[in-house]
């Protein structure tokens, strides 16, 4: 078994977590903020308000797809160091955290990109350019698809709060390398 204090992710991986992280938290905010605080048909206002996010919200979150297959093709020619020592039903579970978080990273951005396709809308990429639609305009299909993304990302919310609980405990409460092994720098 690995001594808790040899693990170290390089200097990649760490790059791939952070700047996924802080991407996924503020899409995921402004992400809530067009689509569930404002509203149309309120005020002129309001709806230019929930349009401006909402259009902020893709070009933040639309840099996600292309992170993440940079991520996947990256993690596979690069295994992750082993978990710190712990009882193997805690590594099961761990590795099951992470799968989940995996699939979400995934569907999250695919099921928002999928719903913007069917309205017809345009999907821009941090300001810089538009990628296409996933399908042709169907108006029809956009309300399940609405609805999928809302359920997708709220269980993304969930489980990257989870993530951060379970972070802070080994920290904290376990005092092992958990934590400090994906931090900027040395862990040691
Ligand atoms: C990391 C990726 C993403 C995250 C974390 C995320 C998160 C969210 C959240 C939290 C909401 C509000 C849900 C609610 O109403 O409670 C939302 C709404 C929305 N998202 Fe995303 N999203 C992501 C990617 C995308 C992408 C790539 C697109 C489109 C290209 C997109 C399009 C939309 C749209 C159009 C809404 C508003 C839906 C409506 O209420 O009409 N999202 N997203």
């Amino acid at each position: 078994m690995q001594n808790s204090e040899a693990r170290e992710y390089s200097p990649v991986a760490k790059l791939f977590h952070w700047l996924m992280a802080a991407i996924i938290v503020v899409a995921w905010f402004v992400g809530y903020y067009g689509g569930a605080v404002l509203h149309y048909g309120v005020s002129d206002a309001e709806t230019a308000q929930k349009i401006w996010a909402i259009t902020l919200h893709k070009s933040i979150a639309t840099t996600t797809l292309f992170l993440i297959v940079g991520r996947l093709i990256w993690r596979a020619y690069h295994r992750p160091p082993a978990l710190v020592d712990m009882p193997d039903i805690m590594k099961h579970m761990t590795h099951l955290g992470h799968a989940a978080l995996y699939f979400l990273m995934i569907a999250v951005p695919v099921s928002g990109w999928a719903n913007s396709s069917s309205a017809g809308y345009a999907i821009p990429v941090a300001g810089l350019f538009t990628i296409p639609g996933l399908g042709p305009k169907n108006p029809e299909l956009t309300p399940y698809l609405v609805t999928a993304h809302w359920f997708l990302s709220w269980a993304l919310g969930l489980t990257v709060l989870g993530h951060l609980l379970f972070a802070l405990k080994h920290h904290f409460l376990d005092k092992d390398s958990a934590l400090r092994s994906m931090m900027p720098g040395r862990s040691a």
